[in-house]
């Protein structure tokens, strides 16, 4: 079933599906057409951040298709998936008024109906950092984004650099696989105070919020030491761990790593991403900042 959902553009209405089949009847329509189809998926709870990749799926693709689903398989059984934040109508009044033209909001069965067995795994590129403390997790991703990617067919998929290690993660399941689809990552997008955004920050204590700081302003201390021509790793790593050990945060991982394929770098040259995990309160918190790219 569909609803159409009131949209900021005079004339147009958000289509809201909960069903695969006839979601994909609907873009099969407009595959037909030969428009250009662009997708963002999301778990919901939807910040600024999401919103600016929906404005990068507008700015090149006729159509725009966005997804909420808080996907079981890429949750560890100690994590919170219970718990995670849901609001799924204030997400659809946010992406209707972002100018998105398709919202799919699946439920589990639909998504994994009984027999579901299929896996895919991106083997290297998801080991490592995230790939530590959460082993299941990028197996999980992966797994529902192909198979989004299958309902959908976007011609273009943006992500967050966020979530950098799902971004490389991503790109190299699209590129392994042959996938006619162009993976895209937007912009970080930061709170005024320099927080990253994430759907988990409503979790955080105001205390913990004030510490959490910390990571951001780390990673600027680094930033502008690579600005002042710093090139050791571990130079770089040590102005962010000072940050962190100032208001008592241990890291789960503060690593310089290559921004293309994230391969340990103990030197910053060519583009490089210092990548910081950090468990504030009960809540895990991710950020990173990329030095020596061109032009972004
Ligand atoms: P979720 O955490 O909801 O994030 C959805 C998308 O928004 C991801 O591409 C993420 O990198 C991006 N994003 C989140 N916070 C951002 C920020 N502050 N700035 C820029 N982009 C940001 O990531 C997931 O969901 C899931 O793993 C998913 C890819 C949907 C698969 O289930």
């Amino acid at each position: 079933m569909w609803e159409a959902v009131g949209n900021s553009s005079p004339g147009t209405t958000m289509l809201v599906f909960d069903r695969v089949t006839t979601l994909k009847q609907h873009l099969r329509k407009l595959e037909r057409q030969g428009l250009r189809i662009g997708f963002v998926p999301t778990m919901g709870a939807l910040h600024d951040g999401h919103l600016s990749l929906i404005a990068q799926a507008r700015a090149r693709a006729e159509v725009v298709v966005a997804s909420v689903f808080v996907n079981p398989k890429q949750f560890g059984p100690t994590e919170d998936l219970a718990r995670y934040p849901r609001d799924l109508e204030g997400d659809r009044s946010k992406l209707a008024s972002a100018g998105c033209d398709v919202l799919f909001v699946p439920s589990v069965e639909e998504m994994y109906p009984p027999g579901f067995q299929t896996e895919v795994e991106v083997t290297q590129a998801s080991q490592g950092l995230c790939g530590a403390a959460r082993p299941q997790h990028f197996k999980g991703v992966t797994t529902v984004v192909l198979r989004l990617f299958s309902i959908v067919h976007p011609h273009v998929a943006v992500f967050g650099e966020k979530d950098y290690q799902q971004l490389t993660v991503l790109r190299t399941m699209a590129r392994d696989l042959g996938l006619d689809v162009e993976v895209i990552g937007a912009p970080l997008v930061r709170e005024p105070d320099g927080l990253a955004m994430s759907s988990r920050n409503v979790y955080l204590s105001p205390e913990d919020r004030q510490r959490a700081l910390a990571l951001s302003r780390g990673l600027r201390q680094a930033e502008a030491r690579f600005a002042a021509g710093e090139r050791r790793g571990a130079a770089l790593v040590d102005a962010a761990q000072a940050e962190l050990s100032q208001v008592g945060l241990t890291a789960e991982y503060l690593e310089l790593r290559d921004a293309e394929n994230l391969e340990p770098r103990a030197e910053a040259r060519g583009p490089v991403v210092l990548l910081v995990a950090c468990r504030v309160g009960a809540t895990r918190l991710l950020d990173n900042v990329i030095m020596g790219r061109v032009s972004s």
